[in-house]
Parts: structure tokens; sequence; C-alpha cells
């Protein structure tokens, strides 16, 4: 019997109907163990957005889990919501109970500072929001960048269009000065743009495979995918919903799922056409060295089976849970 322990990991987020259901990922994960979850402003309020995390986390009787309020806005950039695309509660359609439990009074950049430099090299950060908290705890504990284990980065668009201008993808687009911090703070980086989650797409098909399991997890994720699928269908003409940060959680620990390419990534902050769009040195002209690894390669139907696999999983877990409780 193989033993390992599992890899730990804070998930900076904006929760966020995709945000959401990387929680439920990370949580159906024994190969994870969730330290606490950071919110950053983006698809919804930062206080929607701790609530929302909150209530997640008392859906899948994870109440344990710690989470803190970060930064309500970005670095430079004026504030930029997503209600269009995750609704004016930030999780679509779904309407969670309140939650019972409250946030840690510590700010998100603390806690960041605090739990990564109290075990130097055995944290893992996945980012799947605007990098504001991250950048902010980068500027007020520069040692913090030497003592993460490693960033994986739900973001950008390397050859792929933008989905929030034509150009730059939302969360880099929202604080691209946060980005640009991150992106040359030396942290060991995996970014996972649209280039590759934009063929991640949840259908229909995937949410029927869910359905018979009498789980408030499937219902959940079927009220707020509803409203994401609606909004992919009227804006891009896609047929279901794209799942970005559910791949970029995945990647932290099945990195088979990609491919990948060190590459020199930058991002621009000109305040420009191209404001908050990312981009590579894919033939060396900058003569500077690689500061990320890019995912540009995704195998499809294993990612998308595999978060339907490890849900259906998580919500016969706890619905077995709740019997035994009744019992
Ligand atoms: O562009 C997609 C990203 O922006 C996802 O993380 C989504 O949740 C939003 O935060
Ligand atoms: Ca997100």
């Amino acid at each position: 019997m193989l033993s390992f322990s599992p890899k730990r990991i804070l998930i900076d987020t904006d929760p966020g109907i995709d945000d959401a259901a990387a929680i439920l990922l990370a949580l159906a994960s024994p190969e994870l163990r969730v330290e606490g979850l950071s919110i950053v402003h983006g698809n919804c309020s930062v206080d929607q957005g701790v609530t929302n995390a909150l209530s997640i986390l008392e859906l899948a009787q994870a109440a344990h889990i710690p989470v803190v309020r970060g930064c309500e806005r970005p670095l430079v950039q004026p504030s930029l919501l997503a209600p269009e695309t995750h609704g004016q509660m930030g999780l679509g359609y779904a309407q969670l109970p309140p939650p019972h439990t409250k946030p840690l009074s510590q700010h998100a950049c603390d806690f960041l500072i605090e739990r990564v430099l109290s075990a130097p090299g055995e944290i893992t950060i996945v980012a799947i929001g605007p990098l504001t908290n991250l950048a902010l705890a980068l500027r007020k504990e520069p040692r913090l960048a030497q003592a993460v284990k490693e960033l994986f980065i739900m973001g950008g668009a390397i050859r792929h269009e933008g989905n929030t201008t034509p150009l730059a993808e939302f969360n880099t687009y929202v604080d691209p000065h946060a980005a640009h911090i991150v992106f040359h703070s030396g942290i060991p980086i995996t970014l996972v743009p649209l280039d590759v989650t934009y063929q991640c797409i949840l259908t229909e098909a995937h949410l029927q495979k869910l359905d018979p399991l009498p789980s408030p997890i499937p219902a959940f994720l079927r009220q707020a995918t509803r409203y994401y699928m609606e909004f992919h269908d009227q804006y891009q003409a896609i047929a279901g919903c794209v799942i970005n940060d559910p791949l970029a959680l995945a990647l932290t620990f099945r990195p088979d799922l990609c491919d990948y390419q060190e590459l020199y990534v930058d991002v621009d902050i000109s305040g420009g056409v191209c404001m908050g769009k990312t981009f590579a040195d894919f033939y060396h002209m900058t003569g500077k060295p690689a500061n990320m690894r890019v995912a540009l390669g995704v195998c499809v139907n294993a990612f998308l089976d595999f978060f339907v696999q490890r849900i259906a999983t998580l919500s016969r877990k706890l619905l077995n849970e709740e019997v035994e409780q009744e019992g």
C-alpha cells in the first residue's frame, strides 16, 4: 500500500461558478489538503465571494477550512466584476443557504504570508482569480517568493483570443499590475491559460451523468452552471460552459493532463488596447530566461471525465456521511 502525504494547497479565488467547481474538485481529491481559501474581488465583490466560499464549504461539509477576506479592488485599475458571466451573487442561479461560519479576521495577504512562511517549500498556491492578494503579499513580505513551493495560475491567453477584451483574459485584465508583479516574482509558476481551458467545455451530457445522485452537490452545480451556460451560448456561441479553474486545480496533482512549455511570459501594463494581454517569447527574442511553465495542450476528455468522476465520488461520500450522521 503506497502511502503518500497530500499536497498542501491554498486557493486564492473569486468564487465564481468555475471557482466553486474547482473548490469542490479540491475537496473531492485525497491527493490534496486544502489549508485555506483566500478571497479576492473578480467574478463578484470580495464580500460576496467570502459568503459564497463559506457556503460552498458548508455544502461540502468542509466548514473547518479557513476563509479569509482579501482585496476588494485591483492595485491600480478601476474595479471590474463579472455579473453577466456569474450572476449578481456570483453563483449563477444557485442559491445556497447563508453560511453559519465566518471568515477569519486576518487579511488574506497576512494569512498567505503567515501560512507559507510557517512551512517554507511545502505549500502550493492555486490562484484562480485576479492576482491582487498575491501581488500585495509579495510586496509586503518579499521572502514569500522563495517560500512558496509552487504556484498554479489560471489566467492569461497566449495564442488564444481574450475573453474580456479581444486580447486579454479576465484575471490578468482585471489586475494586470498584480499579474506583472507575480509573473516576475521568481516563484515557480505553472500558467494555465485560455489556450487549454477553453477546450474544456462542461456540457449538459456531463451534468446528466451526475443527475441520478440524490445529492446537493450535483443540484448546486446544475443551478450554477445553467446561468454560466446561458452566458456562453449568448456571448460566445458555446454549447456548454468553460470550466477554467477546475483544470488549473487538477494540474496540481494530475500534471499529465496537459503538455507544457517553459517560456518567458509577460503581461502588458502599458494601458493601451493590449492592456492585460499575456504574451510568450517563443523564439527567445527578448533574451530573457523562462519565468514559467505554460500549459499549451490538454487531454480534454480525460480531464472532463476525471472532473465528473471526482464530483460523483464526493457526492456519494457526502451522502453516506449524512446517512451515518442520521444513523
Ligand atoms: O477568465 C476566466 C477566469 O476569470 C476564471 O478564473 C473565472 O472564474 C474568472 O475568475
Ligand atoms: Ca476564478
